[in-house]
C-alpha cells in the first residue's frame, strides 16, 4: 500500500478579496484568534500523518517562510522579558514537518501551482491542501486530510473532498458529477468536473472543499490542460482528463469549511474557534449576548 508523506500547499494566491489587509501580508498569514490560517493548514497536515510539506508562494509571500522558521532576536526578547515559556511556542511552529517552498512567477493558476511540485512530489502519490481554507471535522471525527487519505487508502486513487452547497453558489467552486461505488455512499466515482459552471449548467451542488490526494498522474494531465477559467490552469480541469483514463473518486464529508479569502467566512471562523477557546469563549459568549440583546455591558 502507498503511503502518503509529502503534501503541497498553494498559498501564492494574490487575496485580492481581503484588500487592504493582504497588500503587505499573506492572506495564508490572517490570524484566527492567535494562529495564521496557514499554521491551522499545516496542523491538519501533520495530524493526518503528513512529514513533508511543499509551500507553493509568490511575490510578497516572505510573512510565511519567517513564521516557519527560528526568530532568534524574538527569542532573546522573550528570555530578557521574562516570558521564557513562549521560547517553545514560536520555537515549536516549523518543527513539525520539513517545509520546503517554491515560488511561483506568474499567477497561473490552482493547476499551475501544483505542477511546481512535480519535482519534489518525485513520482509518489501526495496530498494538496489549500492554504487559505480551514477544514473543522464534526467532533470526535478524524481531521480533514486523513479522512481523504483513508478514502485514498480505500481505493488506491485520487480522491477530492466535496461538500454539499446551496445551488446558488456552484459558481464560486469546482463542481463534481459521480456516482456511489462499493458499499460507501459518501464515496463516488467521478465523471465529469467543472469549475465555477454557471447554476444553469452545474452538473451538481457538489462542491470541491480544498483538500486532495492524488497519484502522480495528475502532473501529466495539468501538463495538457488549457487555460480556463480566468484564463487559468485550472487543477478541476486537470482532473477532469484524469478521470477519463483513470478512476477518480470524490469523498462526500460533513465537515465544515471556512474560506479564509471571503470576509464574511472569516469573520464566522474567527468567532467560532474563539468561543471554543476557553481563555476566550465565555467572556466571548457573554459579550455576545450583550450585543444581540441590549441589556447590560459585560466587563
Ligand atoms: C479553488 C478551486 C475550486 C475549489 C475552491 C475551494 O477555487 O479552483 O475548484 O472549489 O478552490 O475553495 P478558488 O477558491 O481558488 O477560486
Amino acid at each position: 500500500m502507498k503511503q502518503v508523506r509529502k503534501a503541497i500547499i498553494p498559498a501564492a494566491g494574490m487575496g485580492t478579496r481581503f484588500l487592504p489587509a493582504t497588500k503587505s501580508m499573506p492572506k495564508e498569514m490572517l490570524p484566527i484568534v492567535d494562529k495564521p490560517v496557514l499554521q491551522y493548514v499545516i496542523e491538519e497536515a501533520v495530524n493526518s500523518g503528513i512529514d513533508d510539506i511543499l509551500i507553493v508562494t509568490g511575490r510578497g509571500k516572505q510573512a510565511i517562510e519567517n513564521h516557519f522558521d527560528y526568530n532568534p532576536d524574538l527569542e532573546v526578547f522573550l528570555r530578557s522579558a521574562g516570558k521564557s515559556d513562549l521560547i517553545e511556542l514560536v520555537r515549536d511552529i516549523g518543527e513539525q514537518a520539513q517545509i520546503h517552498y517554491i515560488r511561483q512567477k506568474e499567477q497561473l493558476g490552482l493547476g499551475d501551482a501544483i505542477r511546481l511540485g512535480r519535482h519534489h512530489m518525485g513520482g509518489e502519490p501526495f496530498a494538496v491542501l489549500l492554504g487559505d481554507t480551514i477544514i473543522e471535522p464534526p467532533h470526535g471525527q478524524k481531521p480533514g486530510l486523513r479522512q481523504v487519505l483513508d478514502a485514498f487508502e480505500q481505493t488506491q486513487s485520487s480522491v477530492v473532498a466535496v461538500h454539499r452547497v446551496p445551488m446558488e453558489w456552484v459558481s464560486r467552486y469546482g463542481v463534481v458529477d459521480g456516482e456511489p461505488e462499493g458499499g460507501n455512499p459518501d464515496l463516488l466515482r467521478l465523471r465529469k468536473l467543472v469549475e465555477k459552471p454557471a447554476m444553469n449548467v452545474a452538473p451538481s451542488n457538489l462542491a470541491i472543499a480544498g483538500r486532495y490526494v492524488f497519484t502522480a498522474e495528475i502532473f501529466d494531465c495539468i501538463d495538457r490542460t488549457q487555460r480556463g477559467v480566468g484564463g487559468e490552469i485550472q487543477l478541476t480541469d486537470a482532473m477532469n482528463l484524469l478521470a477519463q483514463d483513470h478512476p477518480v473518486y470524490a469523498l462526500a464529508w460533513q465537515a465544515r469549511r471556512f474560506d479564509i479569502g471571503n470576509r464574511l467566512e472569516y469573520a464566522k471562523c474567527f468567532l467560532e474557534f474563539a468561543l471554543k477557546r476557553e481563555d476566550t469563549g465565555p467572556k466571548l459568549l457573554e459579550h455576545l449576548k450583550w450585543l444581540l440583546e441590549d441589556g447590560e455591558q459585560p466587563v
